[in-house]
């Protein structure tokens, strides 16, 4: 499973900070021990004192009479049992409980441990004082146990809150952090959108402005991929503008010269038929590369960098170009202009798109039919339109007749590649291409939209 990056900025964050959090706990936690011991070994020691105080020889006897000063010592909410023992040199027991341990080694410094009493952990000091008296000195010793109650609570009450402000801590890193990450990763994502919003063929470099300094490489290696997008592209432009150069020139040539030779009027009526079969197939390998090269200039064409191109002059000098063969058939060609029909573009693919659909409409439609090209406005948009009342295209093959090499039932010769050479263009121009039919269900309509040039 792959994190995302928030995520893993994120674990890299909390998981040392959490560590951190422990380990300060425990050494809070251990330092707050520390100190509610010396707190409750200092009291239960000034209890053993206070007792201590009051122990007296009366008529050669040792009297304890414990005050209630010595035990209200350690009154607290926390209802801590106090005990305490009394003991005399010959372990005499003067007064207490009898039950309280005493310490395991004797010491003339007061000695403090822990042990247990009717089933209580017990924290425990045990005291000796010297007690003088005509010449006799007797030790005796004051042992003062407590339960652990009030040491718990004051335990709590110092480790308790630094505890929970470290938590706290943490717990607002973890929310903040991701806040903070997707706002500054903002920049990434815009970056991504620029990225995906560019059309295949956009060569500008990105920019880099405005970027956190993090992200420039990244910008910088993508305008390298885009410079060398452009490098490659600029070659195959030329590649195909020399392609173009060199087939065009021999094909147009070897035509020229089989005419010539059909025209040298040969005897020879087998020579001339097959010098007829040369000139259709060199007619249809001239078509067929021409299609081609434009197909691959209007695939290649960068989709900007157009300018202002009058789509009603193109049709008029398409027209003027093709009215001959219209005339050599007797098809009535004629034309319907609307004013200010311009759109932006490239003019030579422009003039191949529309020469295309009106050698469709020439070629396909009967002798003596009609073909009409109108260019008008609708809305934002340029429309132009080839009516004719030929065959038309039956509606279950329109979808493939954009397709490459399709050809559809006719024996007209042709390459296949004119239509797909018009829907190229026209989406490269932003604009879109459909076939209908015309009046009565017959001849073919092929609409063509375009966005209207803008100023
Ligand atoms: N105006 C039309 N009337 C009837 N059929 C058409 C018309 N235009 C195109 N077609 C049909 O659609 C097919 C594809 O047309 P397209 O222009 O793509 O190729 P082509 O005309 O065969 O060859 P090319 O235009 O490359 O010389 C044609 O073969 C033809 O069957
Ligand atoms: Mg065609």
């Amino acid at each position: 499973m792959t994190l995302s990056l928030r995520a893993r900025l994120l674990l890299w964050l909390i998981l040392p900070l959490a560590a951190f959090v422990v380990v300060t706990a425990l050494l809070s936690y251990d330092s707050a021990s520390s100190t509610a011991t010396v707190v409750q070994d200092a009291l239960l020691l000034s209890s053993a004192r206070t007792i201590g105080e009051d122990i007296d020889w009366v008529e050669g006897r040792l009297n304890a009479d414990v005050p209630p000063a010595a035990l209200e010592i350690f009154e607290s909410p926390y209802q801590d049992q106090v005990f305490y023992k009394i003991v005399s040199a010959g372990k005499q027991l003067l007064g207490g409980n009898p039950d309280l341990a005493l310490p395991s080694q004797e010491s003339a410094q007061p000695i403090f441990y822990d042990s247990t009493l009717d089933g209580h952990n017990v924290r425990v000091v045990a005291y000796t004082r010297q007690l003088y008296d005509s010449g006799k000195v007797e030790p005796v010793t004051v042992v003062v146990g407590k339960t652990q109650g009030s040491r718990r609570a004051m335990l709590e009450q110092l480790w308790r809150p630094h505890f929970l402000r470290e938590c706290l801590m943490l717990a607002l890193v973890a929310a903040l952090v991701p806040l903070g990450l997707t706002v500054e990763l903002r920049p990434l994502m815009k970056l991504k959108n620029d990225v995906t919003d560019r059309e295949p063929m956009q060569i500008e470099p990105m920019r880099a402005e405005g970027l956190p300094w993090e992200l420039r490489p990244i910008v910088d290696a993508i305008n390298q991929c885009i410079a060398q997008l452009k490098v490659h592209t600029a070659r195959q432009r030329q590649f195909i503008a020399d392609a173009a150069h060199q087939l065009r020139t021999p094909l147009t040539l070897l035509d020229t010269q089989i005419q010539y030779a059909t025209l040298c009027k040969h005897r020879d009526l087998e020579v001339a038929a097959a010098l007829d079969g040369m000139r259709r197939s060199t007619q249809k390998m001239t078509d067929m590369t021409n299609q081609l090269l434009l197909l691959a200039q209007a695939e290649a064409a960068p989709s900007r960098a157009h300018t202002r191109v009058d789509l009603s002059a193109v049709v008029a000098a398409v027209l003027e170009e093709l009215v001959l063969a219209a005339h050599r058939r007797g098809i009535d060609l004629g034309a319907e202009f609307a004013d200010d029909v311009h759109v932006e573009g490239n003019a030579n693919l422009l003039h191949a798109l529309v020469a295309n659909l009106i050698d469709n409409a020439i070629r396909y439609t009967q002798d003596g039919g009609h073909v009409t090209a109108r260019c008008t406005r609708q809305d934002d948009g340029a429309v132009l339109q080839v009516v004719d009342n030929g065959p038309g295209i039956p509606a279950e093959a329109r979808a493939h007749a954009f397709e490459r090499f399709y050809r559809g039932a006719t024996q007209v010769a042709g390459t296949g590649l004119g239509l797909s050479i018009v829907r190229e263009i026209a989406q490269l121009h932003g604009g879109t291409v459909a076939l209908g039919h015309g009046e009565d269900n017959k001849g073919l309509v092929v609409t063509v939209r375009m966005p209207a040039w803008r100023s």
